[in-house]
């Protein structure tokens, strides 16, 4: 037994000091086997598993899955839920009507083999170290350390048991990682990982200045994910998805064409059967909020820029998430944005709508958005959506 106040110490020794890549090999490894690591072996197609740093209106995870899985490979997920300004996958998938985030491990199994796809609640025997270190972590300002990060994310990825991972680790303001150089740091950290524990891993390293799609909000963004399922959906997260799909089949040694699978319907059926294994309506209409308030441009100009973190905080205090585990996300509150970087506005078109239960949240969210969306004669900064792969 470890003292908390000894880890602790250790943890800003790490911070001060990193680690070598051999020392955080055996610090991942060690983190691993405190709990299990699943077994896929008795799938009969090669399992693949992606994870994302996390962003504003990152939904990609949601159309990415049953992509995937209509390509071939067989796509576990094991998600958490969001914390602070960025969406988690579980929140969202809860506001479809009867669904379920907790699969028990044969189910599990179960639905990889006949789905191809699941998306669930990481049991808390996968890691369990990594809980107890991130609340220590989270108390001793430790939790930015790169190598922390690093194995904190690898050893519940490892432990989960696929063969294949890809990596979107996020540059930006709306990133938890900000700075690009970091970012990059990071994958490489993290495909490095992977690769020493036998699972094939690689990293696209993705722009996080401008939120994701049109929407930041739990339904709001299943709406979205569905719309790019039917094969309609905004461009960049469009784009986002067949370029992970491209690289989880690949990893997965899968020859298959992800961006036809869409177009066909074929993701559709998949992303159907996978809401249904888990109890979910797949008919289902998402909740609209009660109160929706807007935000009008107040020029006619060109947006030279959508600030991810303001438009994520914006959303967050309207209630589409939470800033303790324990607290309830609302299933309808969230942003949703009409204009992105480059188009151009008229006097009194709607920029923003908010969307909440409780109207007496809406003026904080406003606060929060000013200064958003700015104009110009130029974006500013621009950077493509996918800067780099690693690995
Ligand atoms: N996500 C994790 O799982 N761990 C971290 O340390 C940071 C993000």
């Amino acid at each position: 037994m470890i003292a908390d106040e000894q880890a602790s110490a250790l943890l800003m020794a790490i911070l001060f000091r990193g680690l070598n890549p051999r020392e955080l090999g055996t610090w991942t490894r060690a983190m691993i086997n405190t709990g299990i690591r699943m077994d896929l072996s008795s799938v009969d197609r090669p399992t693949v598993d992606k994870h994302s740093t996390g962003g504003v209106g990152d939904k990609i995870t949601l159309p990415l899955c049953p992509l995937v899985a209509a390509c071939g490979p067989a796509v576990s997920q094991l998600s958490g839920r969001g914390l602070g300004h960025t969406g988690g996958t579980l929140d969202k998938m809860e506001s479809i009507p009867g669904w379920r985030a907790n699969v028990a491990e044969a189910e599990y199994i179960e639905q990889l083999k006949t789905v191809g796809a699941v998306m669930c609640a990481a049991g808390a025997d996968l890691a369990p170290a990594d809980r107890k270190m991130y609340s220590l972590r989270d108390v001793t300002a430790t939790v930015e350390a790169i190598p922390l990060i690093a194995s904190s994310i690898m050893a519940k990825k490892i432990a989960g048991g696929a063969d294949a991972l890809v990596l979107d680790v996020k540059f930006g303001s709306g990133a938890f990682v900000p700075e690009i150089e970091r970012g990059r740091e990071l994958a490489e950290i993290m495909v490095g990982l992977g690769e020493a524990a036998g699972v094939r891993t690689a990293a696209l390293l993705t722009n996080m200045n401008t939120p994701l799609g049109r929407t930041a909000g739990n339904g709001l963004e299943v709406t979205e994910s569905v719309e790019v399922l039917e094969g309609g959906g905004p461009a960049d997260v469009v784009e986002l998805t067949i370029a992970l799909a491209e690289v989880m089949c690949e990893l997965a040694g899968v020859d298959a064409d992800p961006g036809k699978k869409l177009r066909d319907g074929s993701a559709m059926d998949s992303w159907r059967l996978m809401v249904a294994a888990q109890g979910g309506d797949p008919n289902a209409v998402m909740r609209r909020a009660p109160h929706v308030e807007t935000v009008t441009a107040g020029e006619s100009a060109m947006l030279s820029s959508l600030d991810a973190r303001k438009v994520g905080e914006a959303a967050w205090r309207l209630g589409a998430g939470r800033s303790r585990k324990e607290d309830a996300v609302s299933e309808a509150a969230g942003v949703v944005w009409h204009a992105v970087p480059g188009d151009t506005v008229e006097a009194g078109q709607v920029l923003f709508e908010l969307h909440a239960d409780d109207p007496q949240r809406i003026p904080d969210a406003l606060e929060a958005l000013e200064g958003a969306a700015e104009f110009g004669d130029s974006v500013v900064g621009e950077l493509p959506l996918i800067l780099e792969r690693i690995g």
